[in-house]
């Protein structure tokens, strides 16, 4: 088997090897422990687990994870007020315990500035009004009767990673849900925004919409007009099922690719405009602070960015052998291109296998073949989407946002992979 693997080409340096790798199922199996005559007859034929032996439980009416697996995958919530002022409350998805491109409803990320509004779906509904020929009202029930559509996509809170911009060392043991939490993906279903304003007839000279959220705070924020007759929904569904409280029940607005704020929840007033209306929320938070003390406002796009998920800082490299890294990548901008990797802190990069299909605004997972015979390593992944843009280094993003912007961070992130296996985050 060892003499097979040295016959694999190498890809980059420090062990790195050919993405194809895997799809060779001799050497796939690498890894496996090959079972003795003894151990299968024991397996197989000397008496049975508790499991076969008595009839197993009932189900409930609606399904929930295994008990082991509720409490080792569990989101990592921010209680408000800590540190002596007012915050909003936060739950990050542990996206090293997860696999696939999908993020489970009850793992979906939240940032709530203001709590979770108790709304009843009978009494709620969205208003579109403003420079239209004919305001109009829209009910769940009313939405559901229109023509849906459904796509997966991603959604980032434009703080994702804010927590690495600030230029302070590195903590080893900060996890993937505490610097990438702020990032889910679901299959959404709504009505075309573009559906519902062309039934009410924008008028001419319109340009923005005020959308506000039905929470205490009256979450608002201005979108432009073109993006909503793009590609903006009205969410009504999530992986299949209502919204869940926390993520807009009953309906939201979804903004593809933009920053999560945006996809305001609760969704209940939709105003048409010339212009924005420059929200507390897109002017005390949501801008974004440049070192000539000019705030960039209305940067809704979020950028292109990638992270290797799994083998992150919660677990060791147990044995020597072959790997494999995988990862996420996306763009707001559109379609993942091409996903590089390096084991040597960014000295030599390796393409990825990306796992198709690949989908515009969506997660894509990647992965590549690591061959770790106990050589100290710097894991890293860049990405290229399908407008060129490239992920930068943290050098390079903080020379250019330098203390400044703590928003759409999105560098290159960096896992230290040591003698004995331990990893920790580290900044190269
Ligand atoms: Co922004």
């Amino acid at each position: 088997m060892s003499n097979e693997i040295n016959r694999v080409p190498h890809a980059a340096g420090n062990g790195l090897l050919d993405r194809r790798l895997f799809l060779r199922s001799a050497i796939a199996g690498a890894s496996t422990l090959a079972l003795t005559a003894p151990s299968i007859a024991q397996w197989v034929g000397e008496g049975q687990p508790a499991s076969m032996l008595t009839p197993g439980s009932g189900m409930e009416a609606y399904g929930l994870p295994a008990k082991s697996e509720l409490e080792r995958v569990k989101r990592w919530t921010i209680p408000p007020g800590s540190g002596g002022r007012p915050m909003s409350w936060g739950g990050l998805t542990p996206h090293h315990l997860l696999h696939g491109t999908i993020t489970p409803n009850g793992l979906h990320f939240e940032l709530n500035h203001q709590g979770i509004p108790d709304i009843d779906p009978q009494q709620h509904s969205v208003v579109i009004h403003g420079m239209v020929r004919q305001a109009a009202k829209y009910t769940v029930e009313q939405l559901e009767n229109y023509p849906t559509v459904t796509r997966q996509h991603f959604l980032e809170c434009a703080g994702n990673s804010s927590v690495l911009a600030a230029d302070k060392p590195a903590d080893p043991v900060m996890t993937l849900t505490r610097t990438h939490g702020l990032l889910s993906a679901s299959e959404w279903t709504g009505v075309p925004l573009a559906t519902l304003l062309d039934e009410c007839g924008v008028e001419k000279g319109a340009r923005w919409l005020v959308v506000e959220g039905g929470d205490s705070g009256s979450t608002t924020r201005s979108i432009p007009l073109s993006k909503a007759m793009d590609d903006s929904m009205i969410a009504i569904f999530q992986n299949g099922e209502r919204l869940r409280p926390g993520n807009g029940y009953p309906m939201r607005l979804f903004n593809p690719g933009y920053e999560g704020n945006t996809s305001i929840k609760w969704v209940r007033s939709i105003y048409v405009s010339d212009k924005p209306v420059h929200s507390r929320f897109e002017t005390s938070k949501y801008t974004d602070l440049m070192k000539d003390d000019v705030s960039l406002q209305f940067t809704l796009e979020m950028g292109c960015k990638s992270v290797i998920t799994r083998p992150s800082n919660t677990s060791k490299l147990s044995r020597h052998g072959v790997y494999e890294i995988t990862g996420l990548a996306w763009s707001g901008a559109g379609k993942v291109r091409k996903v590089e990797v390096s084991a040597d802190g960014g000295k030599t990069w390796a393409e990825a296998e990306l796992q198709v299909p690949v989908q515009s605004k969506m997660l894509t997972r990647f992965r590549i073949p690591w061959q770790w015979r106990g050589q100290p390593a710097v894991l890293q992944s860049r990405v290229y989407d399908e407008k060129n843009s490239c992920q930068p280094t943290r050098k390079e993003l903080l020379a250019a946002i330098g203390g400044y912007r703590h928003y759409h961070y999105n560098a290159i992130h960096s896992w230290s992979v040591d003698k004995s296996g331990e990893i920790s985050h580290v900044f190269a």
